[in-house]
């Protein structure tokens, strides 16, 4: 019998109130591999009730000192990197993803845990005088209840991204992992417990966006809520947060360009272009997905990366050798299924690779890794975010010719540029809209660096210095020193 896993709610295990259950599938199959609690508003206000309580009796912030939360953290760490095997083997079964991406995704984690535990006695306010006899303090305080609600791409990362500086803040938080992938982020409570986290300062709520996740971003007892998914959702929350004017910050979605110049390391600038499209099934917010390629390597670009395709070995996500597994579900692989129709019909087929002939596998959400090539920047599959292993390869002529086709989108995320040339590169960079920028190579997302997105790619920053800040009130505390 599949697992039976429940809510962690003030320190306990506990069912939903109403006691629903929902199935977590292995995607490569099929197959149920668990339940999860099916959360209704009942089961967040217990949630809300007890993070709003530890908040505000006042033994975890300022309780805590800093150092303390800190040293959790760095526990924290140590705990991962103890599990990180059995971890990884839980990311890959459940997202689907391959072993190796779902191992490089653990290690991150266990460094997000050090990286905000080592900021946690870093957090430090200022004072100023303001004449001889006035001075005012600016005092970093936590915004209080945070919430966390989070994608299946990678479940377990985008938790601790929120949660570690959270914890490092002060805040309590609420997370909301994906319904598709709840597993590894229900190991987050044993994790932290073992680290020496209080009972009543981190709660894991599992179930649905429309019941779970929208009473979250409307209660007023949330200060705070930390979202990354789609487009569509971010709004929502956007609009359900302003009646109670809470903090909110949306990681959302991309169409990101990849450049390609005639003076590239070519064969650098392939590799980069396909994994940037193919790595994680294609299922990457800042994907590059728009590959611009200069007219005059254009067609040995295209012939190159339908090699790249083709050489993709789709298959079992456990298999060390595999290097794409199935998409996330069954709606996710008929909504690929659907674009790879409208790209048949707006642009050239190039070439896709193929999908696993193992029996075993014959349930799974799997898609051919695929290469469209002359592509219009304004047709669909060059305008809409796929989150499928689907390239859209566009020739341009010139810089300004290129970077007028990059923004031309309501998206800005991410962007990655190939050229040796450094004026070049540069220049492009900076007439790019988008929160970051790569220049030779695609998609790192060190912890030490801001991650977020200009225009309709969200509101706000997570990781480095930035994604701690988004946890913290400033006071601004004015004193008269006036006899
Ligand atoms: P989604 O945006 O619906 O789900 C993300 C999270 O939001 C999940 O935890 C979900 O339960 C929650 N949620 C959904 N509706 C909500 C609501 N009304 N209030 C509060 N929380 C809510 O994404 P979904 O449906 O899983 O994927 C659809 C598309 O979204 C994908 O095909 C992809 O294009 C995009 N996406 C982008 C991601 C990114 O990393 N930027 C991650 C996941 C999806
Ligand atoms: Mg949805």
């Amino acid at each position: 019998m599949a697992d039976a896993l429940q809510n962690y709610i003030d320190g306990k295990w506990v069912d939903a109130v109403e006691g629903g259950r929902f199935d977590v599938f292995d995607p490569s199959t099929g197959e149920v591999i668990a339940t999860a609690a099916d959360s209704q508003p009942a089961d967040v206000d217990r949630a809300v009730e007890a993070a709003r309580r530890t908040f505000d009796e006042g033994t975890w912030w300022p309780g805590t000192p800093a150092r303390e939360r800190g040293s959790i953290l760095l526990r924290a760490a140590d705990i991962v990197r103890r599990e990180r095997d059995r971890l990884a083997a839980l990311e890959s079964r459940d997202v689907g993803k391959p072993i190796g991406e779902a191992g490089d995704d653990i290690d991150e984690v266990a460094f997000m845990f050090e990286y905000y535990g080592g900021w946690a006695t870093k957090i430090a306010g200022e004072s100023q005088h303001v004449d001889a006899d006035a001075m005012f303090m600016v005092w970093k305080e936590p915004v209080g209840v945070a919430v966390g609600i989070t994608p299946w791409n990678y479940p377990m990362m985008m938790a601790a991204q929120k949660v570690a500086p959270a914890i490092a803040a002060g805040c309590a938080f609420i997370l909301k992992p994906p319904e598709q992938t709840p597993l590894t982020c229900l190991e987050l409570p044993k994790i932290l417990e073992e680290a020496g986290l209080p009972a009543g300062v981190f709660h894991v709520l599992t179930g649905f966006g429309e019941t779970a996740g929208a009473p979250l971003t409307t209660h007023p007892g949330v200060d705070k809520v930390g979202f990354t998914g789609s487009r569509e959702v971010g709004k929502i929350i956007m609009r359900s947060g302003a009646d109670t004017l809470k903090r909110v910050t949306l990681e959302l979605g991309g169409k990101s360009p990849n450049i390609v110049f005639a003076d590239a390391d070519f064969p650098a600038a392939i590799e980069g272009s396909a994994n940037g499209v193919f790595w994680n099934q294609g299922e990457i917010c800042s994907a590059g997905t728009r590959v611009f390629v200069d007219g005059g390597i254009y067609d040995d670009a295209v012939n190159e990366l339908v090699d790249r395709a083709a050489s993709v070995k789709v298959g079992d996500p456990q298999d060390e050798t595999t290097t794409m597994g199935p998409l996330i579900s069954k709606e996710q692989q008929e909504r690929v299924e659907s674009y790879l129709e409208v790209g048949a019909s707006e642009a050239r087929l190039a070439g896709q690779g193929a999908t696993p002939d193992d029996p075993k596998l014959a349930s799974g959400y799997f898609v051919p890794p695929t290469v469209f090539a002359d592509v219009d920047n304004s047709a669909r599959i060059a305008r809409e975010e796929i989150f499928g292993p689907v390239m859209a390869v566009i020739p341009f002529r010139s810089v300004d010719d290129v970077v007028a086709m990059a923004n031309d989108n309501d998206y800005g995320l991410a962007a990655a540029i190939w050229t040796n040339d450094v004026k070049k590169a540069m220049r492009t960079a900076q007439a790019i809209r988008a929160g970051i920028v790569w220049i030779n190579d695609t998609q790192p997302a060190p912890t030490e660096m801001p991650w977020g997105g200009y225009k309709q790619s969200g509101v706000g920053r997570e990781l480095g210095k930035h994604g701690l800040d988004d946890f913290l009130e400033e006071k601004a505390v004015y004193l008269n020193l006036a006899d």
